[in-house]
């Protein structure tokens, strides 16, 4: 066996080989889904491991001669960023340099500026800058070249594109949406897997029959893990000769809404601080130290809210169930039920918070350790 590096948890970035923990059962269904051209979304909070899932999942399509490529869109405020995630990820892939070469013939044809300008071989620093030249006409048209050329890459193709719903934050009348969802039709060996994470958006987007994207995909909730999480991180703990209870790993994965990256992260503390035997004390103490350490950053985000807003926050931290429960108004000083509705619909919209499931009165926090931290603060 390969020797492990000294912490066997991991937690930020994407994760894979042994620090990945494999979903058998979405893999096949998402797999299946796909090789029978039917598109999919894949919904889930942040910190889940989407990313990490896609990225194992194109390495299983590969192995079967696929090919395939990811792009990043979540930091993208326009249609020239989206062009730029987009190039980026197929000049990322060297067998790609062919097909990428007939698409710019094509659209050197269209936009001869741009062929002026820009040499898609070279190096990526000049791309920004030759990009920023281009009128929104032309980015219109190079990024309808770009998508018409996925179908080059290969016979059978699979293009993921992760947090996907930042799409429709570009304020372009749907433009952009329309766009994407005409070359889901229109590219017969090309299939899509979209991840996103605000829950709100994506079934807009998705069930809006007055959307572009209506119904045009298998919408699939991200599980949560089941007891096999439990057992695998007990696995690792055991890796580096640390002793912890199953109790300790639950209760864990309880206070973090059973978030993949936050149990990591508690775990690689716990190994940092050279502990030998892991108890629910020892849990709760490390949560408490991280999420206290982002503070600053908590009280911050708390600044930028409204009185009402921040009251309606407390109450969703520490009932997060049960939202609605008359009671809770007088407790947490909150004015009316409207004025609830109100505060819970701009948190959403701010993505602080977002939609649990369709079960009315619960609602989910984007950042548990965030909650986490407002019931260390305001416990009633
Ligand atoms: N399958 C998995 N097995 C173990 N840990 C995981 C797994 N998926 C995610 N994680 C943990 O979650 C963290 C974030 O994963 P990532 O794929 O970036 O999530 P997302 O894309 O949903 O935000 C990883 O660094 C890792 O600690
Ligand atoms: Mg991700």
């Amino acid at each position: 066996m390969k020797k492990l590096a000294t912490n066997p948890f991991k937690f930020g970035d994407p994760v894979e080989e042994d620090y990945y923990l494999p979903r058998p059962g979405l893999s096949s269904s998402v797999k299946q889904f796909l090789e029978n051209q039917i598109h999919v979304v894949l919904m889930g909070p942040r910190r889940f491991g989407k990313t990490s899932f896609a990225l194992n999942l194109l390495k299983i399509l590969e192995n079967e001669n696929y090919d395939c490529i990811i792009v990043d869109v979540f930091n993208i405020t326009s249609h020239r960023d989206f062009l730029h995630q987009l190039l980026r990820s197929v000049r990322s892939r060297r067998p790609f340099k062919n097909a990428l070469k007939s698409w710019w013939n094509g659209v050197s044809r269209r936009i001869p500026k741009f062929s002026a300008d820009f040499d898609p071989m070279t190096g990526s620093s000049s791309l920004g800058v030759t990009l920023g030249q281009l009128q929104e006409e032309d980015v219109k048209n190079a990024i309808q070249d770009l998508l018409e050329g996925l179908s080059l890459l290969g016979s059978k193709v699979v293009i993921v594109i992760d947090e996907f719903q930042k799409i429709s934050e570009i304020d372009d009348k749907g433009w952009l949406e329309a766009t994407l969802r005409t070359h889901l039709q229109r590219l017969a060996n090309v299939s899509f897997l979209f991840t996103g994470s605000r829950k709100s958006l994506i079934s807009e987007m998705l069930n809006d029959p007055t959307r572009p994207l209506y119904r045009s995909c298998q919408i699939i909730e991200f599980p949560v893990f089941g007891a096999e999480f439990t057992d695998w991180v007990m696995k690792r703990f055991n890796l580096v000769g640390i002793q912890c209870t199953k109790e300790s790993i639950d209760h864990l994965r309880g206070l973090v809404q059973d978030t993949p990256n936050y149990v990591q992260m508690v775990c690689f503390h716990l190994v940092a601080q050279a502990r030998v035997k892991i108890s629910t004390t020892d849990v709760e103490e490390v949560l408490e130290t991280v999420s206290r350490q982002n503070a600053y950053a908590y009280q911050t985000l708390l600044n930028s809210l409204t009185l009402p807003q921040r009251r309606v926050l407390r109450l969703a931290a520490n009932e997060r169930n049960s939202l609605f429960n008359k009671e809770f108004l007088l407790k947490y000083e909150i004015a009316s039920a409207p004025a609830l509705h109100s505060s819970l619909k701009a948190l959403k919209t701010k993505g602080i918070l977002d939609e649990e499931g369709t079960t009315k009165g619960k609602v989910v926090f984007d950042d548990p350790l965030f909650a986490y931290w407002l019931r260390l603060c305001f416990q009633i």
